[in-house]
């Protein structure tokens, strides 16, 4: 089931994410409508927050590995171990900032540790577009959007367009849930 994205000014997006206990059947069937609301909106990485859901979970496209596309990595209470000291810039976007992009930087390496769907511990190092995929999406479980994190001047420059992005002058092809709670309908360009 797809679900509706919500906006960045939703309070839901402040909200830190709380860690699950039990992987139940609840769970796997909401991971899979994670899954699907992604690829709808043609995203590379979603947070459960950003559909409205206070579980600490994480999808990430895995962005390194070619033949794995269209099948993300699913993070359970994912926590980031450690980060290198070298940071790199890439433009970012997000599905809960419809149409809007930074140059965002970023540590290029990190360390993460997280359950996989069958409660599995895992621990990885990665680096490059898939590093960079998961910090955002561990932001968001901590209520921090990647405009949070460019210059006060960039950001300054921005407020007109994160104003409309606000009172939704800014439609997506997906459909989004508002700073209010009320259902836009998704749009084609
Ligand atoms: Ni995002």
């Amino acid at each position: 089931m797809i679900l509706p994205i919500y906006n960045c000014f939703n309070p839901i997006l402040r909200q830190k994410a709380t860690d699950i206990k039990d992987i139940d059947k609840s769970t796997v069937d909401f991971i899979n409508n994670m899954i699907e609301t992604m690829y709808n909106a043609d995203g590379i990485g979603l947070a459960a927050n950003q559909v409205g859901d206070s579980r600490s979970i994480i999808i990430v496209d895995n962005t390194n590995d070619e033949e794995s596309k269209a099948k993300p990595i699913v993070m359970i209470n994912p926590k980031i171990l450690s980060f290198s000291q070298e940071e790199s810039d890439y433009k970012e976007g997000c599905l809960s900032i419809p149409k809007y992009y930074e140059i965002v930087s970023r540590p290029s390496e990190i360390e993460i540790e997280y359950l996989d769907i069958n409660g599995k511990l895992n621990k990885i190092s990665t680096g490059d577009l898939f590093a960079r995929v998961i910090q955002h999406e561990v932001d968001h479980l901590n209520g921090i959007l990647f405009f949070d994190k460019i210059t006060p001047l960039k950001k300054a420059l921005s407020k007109s367009k994160l104003r409309k992005i606000e009172f939704n002058k800014v439609i997506p092809h997906y459909d989004m849930l508002s700073a209010d709670n009320r259902l836009i309908k998704g749009e084609e360009d």
